[in-house]
Parts: C-alpha cells; structure tokens; sequence
C-alpha cells in the first residue's frame, strides 16, 4: 500500500496543496472548520509528513544533535536532558548518539548527520580536529563543544574548569591529613582526564607534598569494571606502601572502586577515603554517599544548546563564546579526616 501523499489529503479534503501546506507549517492562517476538515483528512489516510523533504526544501531541519562520549554515563544523559529542555522551549528535536570513546564510530556519526543538514551539533568528542567538523561549519551548520577544550576561537565552548576541579579533590584530602594518594583514572589522552590529574598534582604541590605523594593509576576506560579492577590493584601493594585515599577521574570509577573495597571488608572511609567525580545522582545513593566533585551537568547542556540556537537564528552575527562553570566539592560519608580513624580505632 502506498503511503498517503500530500496530494492525496489535498484531494480528499477538497482543499488546495497550499492550504494542506499551510496547515502542516502555519494553521494560523486557515479558517477552523477548514484546517479540522483537512486534519481529519490527514488522520483518515494516516499521512505522515516527510521531514527530511521538508527539511530539504527549507534548507533547515529541526533537529538538533548531540554526539556524546559514552551513553552508559549518566553525566552525559544528564547534559542530554537540559539540552533537550532548550530544544523543547525552541520548538525543536534532539538526536543523540554516543561514540563510545571510539574515534571510527564518531567519525561515522558525523559522516551522517553532515547528510541530514541538522539544525546543529552538539559535541563532547573523542577528536575534536575531525575535518568533518571543520565541514559542518563550511555548510552552516553550528557546532558547540561542550565538555572538551574551551580555548577554542572557530567554536562556542561550554565545559568545567577541570584544572581546578582536580585540585579541589586532592586539596580536600591533604586538609584531612592524607598523604599518599592514588589518582585513579585515564586514558589521559581525554583532555578532561589529563586536566584533572593536573589540578591533582597542583593541589599536591601547594600543600608542599613531593610529586611521589600522588599515586597515578592509569585505566583502559572510565568505567565501573576499571574501578573495581584498580581497587584490586591497590589492595596488592603493600600495606606500606598503599595510599589512604583515591580520587577518582570520575564518579564511575569511584563507585566501582567503593564496591571493590567494601566486598574485600575495607573499612570505609578510615582505611580508604574516595573522591569522585562528576556528582551523578549514584554518588549521593551509594552505600556510602560519595564525596565528589560536581558538574553542573544540565546547565552545562542547556547552556551549550543556548549558544547553539542563537548562532543557527544570528548567522554571521553570531560571536563564539566561552563558558567555563566552577566545579564544586560536594563532601560526603566516602572521605574522613584520618584524625577521626585514630579516634575510631582508641574509641
Ligand atoms: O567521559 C569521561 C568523563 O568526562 C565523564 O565522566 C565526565 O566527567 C566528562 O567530563
């Protein structure tokens, strides 16, 4: 059965194409009893309108994208919604699709949605020179970085000043007298990884500790499975040698390593204290509520999706900007001061 064409709705509601038209993009302008005469018709055949036609024919779709770094994350669903939030109150969809770290997938992705002449595209991305990109610009189509490097100048940017974030973890656990502390975390080939790890040793050096106080345990992923597994690389070292607390690149880092711990009997937090990252909703559930440092994940997304609705209405007026958030330390049962072990243990 062929599908029901416009013509089609036309001809049974005995109306013109343009007045089937005009209901579909504008029914302000036809009289009630005709625009339900022809909505009726569009219900009787069942018509659907083809949007990418539309689209092309307008030149403009109204879909917006984000292509995100890993959809198993809870931080990237949530930058999700206060984009979608944006999208909604603009009369506009949201697309979104996960990489899963891998540039290949990421770079397909792009590959298809150049085609689809979407309204704009968000990014958090694994390659943020893809030529693809660079192309999504040439046919004005915005793209807004958000999460990744804010020193841009061809781009908007909306992230979390990482550097920062790092240090207010790490400085947090050297104020509650820790000393050796492992950073667990990586590839540091991800920018937001690299600049936390950063602001780790930062805040170790302003604390006047040797570089070799921060223990740095590289992971394959950012996930659950690599925090459990650097949890058990922990408890075999040495009891000497083994750091007192760990902050994490991430909050699912941290939570697999808070599981790993509490099933090998760790007291928690007088033999291991744990900072995250990100401040997922999990952190504050966990079984022991996360200390953690906080993204302001829908705001981060609605403000990206902000800046990228405004440079697909202002064209060639647009200016790029740059927002950068302050992160927050949320603190937590999942970190003590080791003052407070001592008199737990003389208690
Ligand atoms: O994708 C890894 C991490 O980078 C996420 O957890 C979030 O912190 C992002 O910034």
């Amino acid at each position: 059965m062929e599908t029901p064409s416009v013509r089609d709705v036309a001809r049974r509601a005995k109306v013109s194409l343009g007045t089937v038209s005009n209901v579909l993009n504008r029914p302000e302008l036809v009289r009630p009893h005709t625009r339900a005469r022809v909505l009726q018709a569009i219900e009787d055949l069942g018509f659907v309108r083809n949007e990418s036609a539309r689209s092309l024919r307008s030149g403009g779709s109204r879909l917006i994208a984000y292509l995100m770094l890993d959809q198993t994350n809870p931080f990237f669903a949530d930058l999700g919604r206060g984009m979608e939030d944006v999208a909604r109150r603009h009369g506009l969809g949201l697309i979104l699709c996960s990489s899963d770290h891998d540039a290949a997938r990421e770079d397909d992705y792009l590959s298809m949605l150049v085609e689809q002449r979407i309204h704009g595209l968000l990014i958090t991305a694994v390659n943020y020179d893809n030529p693809r990109l660079a192309l999504m610009s040439r046919h004005r189509v915005p793209v807004v970085f958000v999460d990744g490097p804010g020193d841009r100048t061809d781009r908007c940017t909306v992230s979390v000043d990482d550097v920062e974030g790092g240090d207010l973890a790490a400085s947090h656990l050297v104020e509650q007298g820790h000393r050796k502390i492992a950073f667990v975390g990586g590839p540091t080939s991800i920018p937001q990884v690299a600049d936390r790890l950063q602001g780790a040793r930062n805040g170790l050096a302003a604390a006047g500790l040797d570089p070799d106080a921060l223990v740095v345990m590289g992971t394959d992923e950012l996930n659950v499975a690599e925090g459990r597994r650097a949890g058990a690389r922990l408890l075999g070292m040495p009891a000497r040698r083994r750091p007192t607390a760990a902050f994490c690149a991430n909050d699912l880092l941290a939570l697999g390593l808070l599981q790993e711990m509490t099933l090998r009997g760790v007291t928690l937090p007088a033999e291991m204290s744990i900072v995250g990252y990100d401040d997922i909703d999990f952190a504050a559930a966990a079984a022991i509520p996360l200390t953690s440092v906080r993204q302001p994940r829908r705001l981060l997304g609605s403000t990206a999706a902000e800046l990228l609705i405004d440079e697909a209405q202002t064209g060639d007026d647009h200016r790029h900007r740059h927002i950068q958030f302050p992160p927050e330390l949320i603190v937590r049962a999942s970190t003590q001061a080791r003052g407070a072990r001592l008199r737990a243990r003389t208690g």
